[in-house]
This record gives C-alpha cells, sequence and structure tokens, in this order.
C-alpha cells in the first residue's frame, strides 16, 4: 500500500472552471474570485468576504485591520502553526503565547480568563480553531471566549484555517466572531493550491482588507478595466501588500466549494471510524477529545497521543508506518520549541504543561476525502500491530 498523508480531492469542475478562465484571457483577480467570494459568504452566512493569496495572508490583514500595531501583545496558542504568531511579528507587535487542553488543542474560557489574570492589559487574542474543532466562542451561559473578551475590551481573530465546514451549535464559523481567517493551502478542507479568506461583519474592515490586498489602491484591477472612468486613474492610500487571489486560484476554489459538505462528511466517516477502531488501543494512545456533535467538526486533522507508557514513542511509530507505506504527520512541534520565539522570548517548556504532554506523543493520521475503507482498514490494522507485536 501508498498510502500519502494528505491528497486533494478534485474530480469535480475543476478542470472546466480553470478552462473557463484561460479562455477568458484574464488570468488574475476578477469576476471568478469575486463569484468565489459571494458563494464562500452565503456558505458561512458572514456579509463579507475577501479572497486573498494565503492564509497568512488573510491573518495578517485581518490584525491589520484591526489595528494592531508596534508593541502591541497579542494571545496566541503555543500549539498552533508558526504563521499565527509570524503575523503578529509582521506588524511588530508581540505574540504571548499561551497552554491549551489536553485532547483538544484549543484555548478554552478558563485557560483565558487565567491568561487575562497573568497578563493584564494584553487586547488582542488569535483563536485557532485546532483540526476543525470550533473553541467555546460562546455558551448558554454566557461565559464564552468572546463574552469573556467583550469583558475584558479584547479583540478577537480566528485562525480558522482548519475550519472551514465547522460549526458552533448553528452558526457556521466564519459567522461566529468578528474577523474569521481561512486557508486552502493544498491539505486544507478546501484547495486553491494557495489562498485564503477574510470574513468579517464589519464593513470598515472589509473595506481596509480589500484595499491592502492590492497595494493599498483604492480601486481593485477588474473595477479599474470595468467602469467608464479611465483605468489608469487611481489612488493609493496606504502602502498595502500583494495579496489579491488570482482567478485561476479561484476557479478551482468554486469547483471545491459545490463538494465541501461531501468532503466533509467522507472526513466525518473517517474519523468516526478510526475512533471505533483503535478504542481499544485506548492505554497506549490518547484519541482527539470531541466537544461537539461530530457533524459539526470540518475533520481537517485526526491527532492521536501515544502515551508514555506505549511500547513503541511517537517517532518509532511513524517510521514504522513509512515502512508500511503509511504516511502521518505532526501537528505541531509547539512554537515555544521553535529557536526563534524560544529565544526572543524566552519560553520555558514548563509553563506550557499540556502542550508539552501532547508534544511528546502527538502523530496525525491520514483523513481525506478520497482515502479508501481498504486503506483505513489497513491504517488501523498497522497500528495494532505496531502498538501490541513489540
Ligand atoms: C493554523 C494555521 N494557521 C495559518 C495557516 C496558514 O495558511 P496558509 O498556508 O494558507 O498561509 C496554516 C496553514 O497550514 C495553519 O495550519
Amino acid at each position: 500500500m501508498n498510502i500519502p498523508f494528505s491528497k486533494v480531492a478534485h474530480a469535480g469542475n475543476e478542470k472546466k472552471y480553470i478552462e473557463e478562465v484561460l479562455a477568458s484571457g484574464w488570468l488574475t483577480t476578477a469576476s471568478k474570485t469575486r463569484e468565489f467570494e459571494e458563494k464562500f459568504a452565503r456558505y458561512v452566512n458572514a456579509p463579507y468576504a475577501c479572497a486573498l493569496n494565503s492564509g497568512t495572508a488573510a491573518l495578517h490583514l485581518g490584525l491589520e485591520a484591526m489595528g494592531v500595531k508596534k508593541g502591541d501583545k497579542v494571545f496566541v496558542p503555543s500549539m498552533t502553526f508558526t504563521a499565527t504568531a509570524e503575523v503578529v511579528r509582521y506588524l511588530q507587535a508581540d505574540p504571548v503565547f499561551l497552554d491549551t487542553e489536553y485532547g483538544t488543542n484549543l484555548i478554552t474560557p478558563e485557560i483565558l480568563k487565567e491568561a487575562i489574570n497573568n497578563y493584564p492589559g494584553v487586547k488582542y487574542l488569535i483563536i485557532v480553531h485546532y483540526g476543525g474543532q470550533p473553541a467555546e466562542m460562546t455558551n448558554n451561559q454566557g461565559t464564552g471566549i468572546l463574552e469573556i473578551c467583550k469583558e475584558n475590551g479584547i479583540s478577537v481573530l480566528e485562525d480558522a484555517a482548519h475550519a472551514f465546514t465547522s460549526k458552533l451549535n448553528d452558526t457556521a464559523v466564519g459567522n461566529i466572531g468578528d474577523i474569521t481567517c481561512f486557508s486552502f493551502y493544498a491539505n486544507k478542507t478546501i484547495t486553491t493550491a494557495e489562498g485564503g479568506m477574510l470574513t468579517t461583519k464589519n464593513e470598515a474592515v472589509f473595506q481596509r482588507v480589500k484595499k491592502m490586498r492590492l497595494h493599498g489602491i483604492d480601486r481593485d484591477i477588474w473595477n479599474r478595466y470595468t467602469t467608464n472612468k479611465q483605468s489608469w486613474e487611481y489612488d493609493v492610500i496606504a502602502p498595502g501588500y500583494k495579496y489579491n487571489m488570482p482567478d485561476l486560484n479561484a476557479a478551482l476554489g468554486l469547483a471545491q466549494l459545490e463538494k465541501a459538505g461531501q468532503f466533509r462528511r467522507r472526513r466525518e466517516e473517517i474519523a468516526l471510524y478510526y475512533y471505533k477502531h483503535l478504542n481499544h488501543l485506548a492505554e497506549y494512545i490518547d484519541l482527539p477529545l470531541l466537544k461537539i456533535p461530530s457533524e459539526n467538526h470540518a475533520w481537517h486533522l485526526f491527532p492521536v497521543v501515544i502515551k508514555e507508557k506505549s511500547p513503541v514513542n511517537r517517532n518509532t511509530i511513524i517510521k514504522k508506518f513509512a515502512e508500511k507505506g503509511i504516511g502521518t504527520s505532526v501537528h505541531y512541534k509547539p512554537l515555544h520549541h521553535m529557536t526563534y520565539y524560544k529565544n526572543k522570548y524566552h519560553l520555558k517548556a514548563d509553563d506550557f504543561p499540556n502542550t508539552e504532554k501532547t508534544w511528546q506523543g502527538n502523530l496525525s493520521l491520514p483523513i481525506y476525502p478520497d482515502l479508501k475503507i481498504e486503506e483505513l482498514e489497513y491504517i488501523c490494522k498497522q497500528f495494532n500491530e505496531i502498538l501490541q507485536k513489540l
């Protein structure tokens, strides 16, 4: 068997829409991008959506539009991809790294309250909906993350790189807080090869992001060439960035969006299969802690933790899986172990006990729509053999 860790499903209208873009003669940001923005906004029920060329660009412009500036402090989890924290540094602000809950890798209301006590005065928070499970942004008691932030004057940005198609109760991620950032990198729940989307309820944020994604120019290129105003005429209102999504990528996104519900259901089936067929290994592995109905989860990742008493450690298991033709990954080596953040902010492992416990054994198993049942059976069988026959 040869089972990669990740594989893109693209059996829908991808080719057709790409050919339409090629035939149109206009490859960069234009009508397909606009259509993708409109359909995406409708999907997550957000008032505004702005397509970008990466999830990182979405995070950067989101923070910029929130007003994060030099010397500000921003809460971020340590258990995330470096993009979540690097965008804080783009703006010469400083990340304040937080531990996350064991089992979900999420920042919880309790963790946030403790952080506010320990670091009074921090006015920004980036929440990562790790693996596709949304954090507790709101709850019935009115004590969710958004409520705590409101009481403490903290602005929140949601890093939903893993969480397109996730819901919290009946609300889609993308329409929970004020600003949400998605990634369409090749391994994500839908892909545009590289790409991202920022959704917001705030018109001023939307207008700012739209301008800053294209050099701070006050009119987008499509607008410049489709109105009667002469196309050469534009103004620059700020030194912006080159973060626009080309139509070629949006074409992929439109085709993927049509399948998003189907993709999510297939990922969920795989996750439920893993829960059922790995449950008996509970002595050696912890399965991801599910705190929401499984149908509300995007299931971008299926991260297990190999326990200390397992006869084989995580790194050996990865090698053994590779020998059997199975690709796995690790999400993540925490940021407090990365040289740059560790040295710059003098970070100590002891300050992140849950993240440390996870990091000793975390391992992500393949989960994607095209993973076949016989491949799943094979993965579970090999996992059993690796753990019990040594
Ligand atoms: C949690 C998280 N945030 C942000 C990003 C950045 O997204 P992109 O690769 O589209 O820039 C990723 C990408 O893997 C991610 O996993």
